[in-house]
């Protein structure tokens, strides 16, 4: 994607490239045992960069990508390798306005620090592993209010935002807001974000722009990872009506990236880190299954179709998604093994938070709403390691 979709017009008026400002907390993303992401909204063109360390004076600092630092009118993304797994680490982000006049001539402004923020990187030696999930926020602020409230009171390894962040998507400028400052929170600033890719954030002429926003393994909305038991793995249940339904003006070929994850997955299943795991979870935001199953767009009929032989064969225990607005319990049963949990939905009284809690014993998995009141609660004992 090409950074110059963030640039000022030209023959835009002279600005002071100091008047441009963060325009959101750090989040941090795309966390592993060896690196994380940190993406920042600006509200002009800017560069910016990640300094880090594993003491409060940290000391170092993100490099470029291709020899060059970030420039963007938007947003800013800086990758950080070579950590150490299940370490705490401490960090900043310098955001420091362009003026870009010409390609010889560059007038940059004085940096401006953030708040000192703190993560720590997967673990997947680690003996517990602690999860978040969110799903269907749908821009709404009294929900993401709520939620960003109770995940910033406790701690975890990690926040998945189950999809459908957005209605959908129109311009760069709101996806800042829609991404990283959702409702004026601070939501990922100290508490590694995974991202899932909803039905409503493939929708909109800005849709394609959604890895500037995001950042996931090689920029795809499927991926897998490991922390102490739990294997995740993620996948992109796309659109929830055919490809060729008029809607999509023929823009869609979900059908053929479910088949592309079919055989990411058939591969994915074999790896050391998913198969020696007591606990293995599908995180994705359309379900495999759907209470009512003559309601097709409720559940992913093909997806079920193409991925569930596998999911089976892999041991997964519990799929985790939203999209239906109704949250809702279905415990495994006879020819599905894996239990199928569905968050709730964007209305304040029918939203919820999904708490998961592994240790050697169990995984346990709550839902309640947002008052806390609970709404099925998952115990899931572990897989013996084959
Ligand atoms: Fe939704
Ligand atoms: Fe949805």
């Amino acid at each position: 994607m090409s950074q110059l979709l963030g640039a000022p017009e030209t023959g835009a008026a002279p600005f002071d490239a100091a008047n441009v400002k963060p325009a959101s907390a750090p989040v941090v993303t795309n966390m592993s045992a060896e690196g994380f992401t940190v993406l920042w909204g600006v509200s002009g063109p800017a560069t910016g960069w990640v300094e880090y360390g594993e003491t409060p004076e940290m000391g170092k600092r993100s490099v470029g990508e291709r020899g060059l630092m970030p420039y963007d009118s938007y947003v800013i993304k800086a990758r950080i390798e070579g950590l150490k797994p299940g370490t705490k680490y401490y960090y900043r982000v310098h955001t420091r306005g362009v003026n870009f006049v010409n390609a010889y001539k560059i007038l940059p402004a004085e940096p401006i620090l953030s708040e000192v923020g703190a993560v720590t990187t997967l673990n997947p030696k680690g003996a517990t592993a602690d999860f978040i999930v969110w799903n269907d926020t749908h821009e709404v602020k009294a929900v993401l209010t709520r939620l960003a409230e109770l995940t910033r009171a406790q701690s975890a390894d990690f926040l998945l935002w189950n999809g459908d962040q957005t209605n959908y998507m129109l311009d760069e400028r709101e996806m800042v807001e829609q991404f990283l400052n959702p409702a004026g929170q601070t939501y990922a600033r100290d508490l590694p974000l995974m991202y899932v890719r909803g039905n409503h954030d493939v929708r909109g002429v800005a849709a394609r722009s959604l890895p500037r926003f995001t950042d996931t393994p090689d920029d795809l909305y499927y991926y897998s990872f490991r922390q102490g038991p739990l294997a995740a793995l993620v996948m992109d249940t796309g659109e929830d009506k055919p490809d060729d339904h008029p809607v999509y003006g023929g823009l869609n070929d979900f059908s053929g990236f479910r088949k592309q994850q079919q055989a990411w997955l058939e591969q994915e299943i074999q790896k050391p880190h998913i198969k020696s795991a007591p606990y293995k979870v599908l995180f994705c935001h359309i379900p495999m299954c759907w209470k009512r199953p003559e309601e097709k767009g409720a559940y992913c009929v093909e997806g079920h179709d193409l991925w569930h032989d596998l999911l089976v064969k892999a041991g997964v225990q519990l799929v985790i998604s939203g999209h239906t607005h109704d949250a809702t319990w279905m415990p495994a049963e006879g020819k599905r093994p894996y239990g199928q949990l569905i968050g709730g939905g964007p209305k304040l009284e029918g939203a919820t938070i999904i708490r998961g809690k592994a240790d050697a014993k169990e995984l346990r998995v709550q839902m309640t709403d947002l008052t806390g009141k609970e709404l099925a609660l998952v115990q899931i004992k572990p897989h013996k390691r084959g």
